[in-house]
């Protein structure tokens, strides 16, 4: 007889969970039904269950993700102190959009992007407009659409087409400018990185730009090799493109983790406002601004750099507040997490905690440069994030991805990928140091590390590379 169906204790047959009360809780947590049965997996079960049992099963699944912090693959925030925890867990009801409920999360947004208008040196904190958004995705794309529509305008008071928008940038971009350009029919002209031009550098920027141009994208800490692309050289290039043509070409800067690192680390680089070809600057909060997931910042230089008809009032204290948003509703408790992380780190705080996650980055890029397998492709001096590839003719036995497979036996999770278009024969590794990886951490890596090379280096044979894949994408 099938064991399921003859158990009145079955969750998953249509009369489960009825009448027992306190049977249930009587029974141990691993013997209670849905522990000791099965719950089914994509269908809502037909009755309810004790939250004991619930919230176990979630639990315990949720286990099998592996270890965050050992997750050097994440530019994304895996943890934070014990008081941020407990204003996550106080906040976590908070709707963003509602700033009429809630107008001190509203009020505090505010504060939070004028301080980091002032840390990107605007040069008129009070006449920035900035906002919170979900993460660097949606503040692309808001800076994104910022710059179509400011470029729409000025064709249409020309009288000219606005047909075939193009925007300029490297062809190691984050996939969410694919989706910008995808999404918002926006032609994308990539500029090939290659081994002379390791990122966007302004060199041959005239053969991409022209008057469809909406703008250039400069990132500030590739995704793929942490390296900071030159954002007063690219400026200096359009400036020579602005004499030879008069086309006056606008900057973004996508600093999903530099605009959280280069103003506390690197503070004689000009690659903010203090570039007059900067209009607009977008970072993660959720990475090196230290707050869990879930939270971006976008900043314009001026009010005008907003064209006004993209923004939407909401309802505020009796009147309306604007907004500029893709999303309606959204977790609010991010914008005092980021709140309480300035408060609690001030300007110095910040600089520590960079400067301890970059003296990992070096000391770590230091050890894997002096392994005979290895060649650095960065050494993690911009933010702290480094690749490195195999040295060419090191050995036919082994690969990047099989050296990724070994760490992540030992829980180290590294990815390997190939370069982006033009030098995709090319296979590296990266390796993103956070807050929390500390320098112990760090050293039980470079053992792990050395260790995995002395494995695959005894190997007598190759390992077959047949359906081998890359199982990361930026
Ligand atoms: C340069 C760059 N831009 C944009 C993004 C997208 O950021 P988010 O994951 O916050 O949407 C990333 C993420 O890695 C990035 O590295």
């Amino acid at each position: 007889m099938n064991a399921k169906a003859s158990d009145p204790t079955n969750e998953t047959s249509p009369n489960a969970f009825t009448g027992y009360g306190d049977f249930n809780q009587l029974n141990p947590l691993f013997a209670r039904p849905g522990e000791a049965t099965d719950f089914p997996l994509d269908q809502i079960p037909a009755g309810e269950s004790l939250p004991e049992t619930a919230y176990q099963i979630v639990h315990d699944e949720s286990m099998l993700d592996g270890n965050a912090r050992l997750n050097l693959a994440t530019f994304v925030g895996t943890w934070m102190d014990d008081h941020a925890i407990k204003l996550y867990m106080e906040s976590a009801d908070k709707n963003m959009i509602d700033k009429d409920e809630y107008p001190q999360t509203a009020a505090i947004e505010t504060r939070c992007w004028k301080m980091i208008a002032r840390l990107w040196n605007a040069p008129d904190a009070e006449n920035s407009i900035g906002t919170s958004t979900i993460g660097s995705s949606e503040a692309c794309m808001l800076g994104g659409l910022a710059l179509k529509r400011r470029w729409q305008l000025a064709r249409r008071a020309a009288g000219k087409s606005t047909d075939k928008p193009n925007l300029v940038l490297s062809s190691a971009v984050q996939v969410c400018w694919e989706k910008f350009c995808n999404y918002w029919d926006v032609e994308a002209r990539f500029v090939p990185i290659s081994l002379e031009h390791k990122v966007l550098d302004g060199h041959d920027l005239e053969q991409y730009v022209d008057e469809n141009t909406i703008g250039v994208v400069a990132i500030m800490g590739v995704t793929y090799t942490g390296m900071y692309e030159p954002v007063a050289e690219i400026a200096a290039a359009l400036d020579r493109i602005q004499d030879k043509t008069g086309l006056d070409v606008k900057i973004h800067v996508d600093g999903a983790s530099g605009g959280m690192i280069a103003p506390f680390l690197h503070t004689d680089l000009e690659w903010d406002f203090r570039v007059d070809r900067v209009v607009s600057i977008s970072t993660s909060a959720h990475k090196y601004g230290l707050v869990y997931p879930g939270l971006g910042w976008v900043v314009w230089r001026t009010v005008g750099d907003l064209p006004e008809d993209l923004v939407f009032e909401v309802s505020y204290l009796g009147g309306t507040m604007p907004t500029f948003a893709l999303n309606f509703s959204r977790p609010g408790a991010q914008v005092l997490l980021q709140y309480y992380l300035f408060l609690r780190l001030g300007w110095d705080g910040y600089r520590r905690v960079q400067q301890a996650s970059h003296d990992v980055a070096l000391y770590l890029s230091g050890e894997i440069a002096a392994i005979s397998a290895f060649e650095l492709w960065n050494d993690g001096s911009d933010i702290p994030v480094f690749a490195w590839q195999l040295k060419e003719g090191y050995t036919d036995k082994w690969n990047l991805y099989h050296l990724s497979e070994r760490l992540r036996l030992k829980g180290w999770l590294i990815p390997a990928y190939p370069m982006p278009d033009d030098i995709s024969d090319l296979v590296v590794q990266r390796i993103v140091v956070r807050n929390g990886f500390s320098r112990n951490l760090a050293e039980s890596l470079v053992i792990d590390i050395k260790e995995a090379v002395e494995y695959l280096d005894r190997l007598e044979t190759p390992i077959p590379a047949e359906g081998q894949v890359t199982s990361f994408t930026h």
